[in-house]
Parts: structure tokens; C-alpha cells; sequence
């Protein structure tokens, strides 16, 4: 079914909010890379790459419905929060922002009847369960871990063995 003009808009939007997503966790990679948290850099980093394969299935959607693809401009990101609890908090509360704004696109594709993209938005839908978990788990840890530095080394540690790049 051909895409409604109004929906390949909310799609092309949310490409560049994902793709800004990529660049927000770059930038709190360089931040732990800059407190020599190594293993947080890298996770950071790996989620970093996932957003840019979330952009690319929204890109991969429209060019398959012959939609048109239009870019954003994509901001330079905020100045990260100076301590580790601090960049996984920006990281919690930016995966509730897209998640607030994936089920804004549900809502939007169900007014406008097109089961294509709500079939497509599915897995955005559990996807972002799974991402603020993953984000607030850590949150979490560090809570605990508050003031322990042997505690903040381990964590540090068994962040960095996520697999990726
Ligand atoms: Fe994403
Ligand atoms: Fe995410």
C-alpha cells in the first residue's frame, strides 16, 4: 500500500531521531573514555552502532514502499554528565523519550489505517522494552555501587565484554 504523505514524514523524522540517537551514545562513549571506563565506553559505543541499524531498517522500510526518503539534521550532542551514573541516566531517560515516540508513531499509523507500518513498528514496539531495561539495569548497578570503586571497576569490566565492533 502506498505510504501516506504524513507517515513517510513521522518515518523520515524518526530515521533522524535514531540516527541522533547513535550520535548521543557516541558522545557519552567519549565521555566514559574520557573517565578511563573503557568497558562503559565500549558498551555505550556497541549501542551506539545498533541505532544507526535502527535507522536503517526505517530507511530500508520507505525505499521499500517507494517512499521518500528525506534527511535531518541531526544536532550536535549535549555536553555529557561528568559521572558514570550521570551518562547511564541521559541513556535511560533518552531510550523513554523513543519510546514515547515510537508509540506516537503507532498511534499515528492506526489513524491513518496502515497496517504496513504497524506491522513494521512491532518490533520497535519490543525493541524498546528491551532497550530501556538494558539501560536502567545499569543505572541500577551503579545506585549500588555508589562510592565503591572496586564495585565501578567490576562493572566496568563485565560491560565491556558486549560483543560488537
Ligand atoms: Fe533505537
Ligand atoms: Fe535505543
Amino acid at each position: 500500500m502506498e505510504m501516506k504523505t504524513i507517515m513517510q514524514k513521522a518515518f523520515n523524522e524518526q530515521m533522524g531521531k535514531e540516527n541522533e540517537s547513535a550520535y548521543i551514545y557516541l558522545a557519552l562513549s567519549a565521555q566514559c573514555e574520557a573517565m578511563d571506563l573503557k568497558g562503559m565506553a565500549k558498551w555505550l559505543r556497541v549501542q551506539g552502532d545498533e541505532e544507526l541499524e535502527h535507522a536503517m531498517k526505517f530507511y530500508t522500510h520507505l525505499a521499500d514502499r517507494n517512499a521518500k526518503i528525506a534527511f535531518e539534521k541531526i544536532d550536535k550532542p549535549k555536553a555529557a554528565p561528568n559521572t558514570p551514573l550521570g551518562v547511564f541516566e541521559a541513556a535511560y531517560e533518552h531510550e523513554k523519550y523513543i519510546t514515547k515516540c515510537i508509540h506516537e508513531l503507532v498511534d499515528l499509523a492506526n489513524k491513518h489505517n496502515d497496517p504496513e507500518a504497524l506491522s513494521f513498528l512491532d518490533w520497535f514496539v519490543n525493541e524498546q522494552i528491551e532497550e530501556e531495561k538494558s539501560t536502567r539495569d545499569i543505572v541500577k548497578k551503579l545506585e549500588m555501587a555508589k562510592g565503591n570503586i572496586s564495585a565501578l571497576l567490576m562493572l566496568d569490566k563485565m560491560l565491556g565484554e558486549r560483543k560488537g565492533d
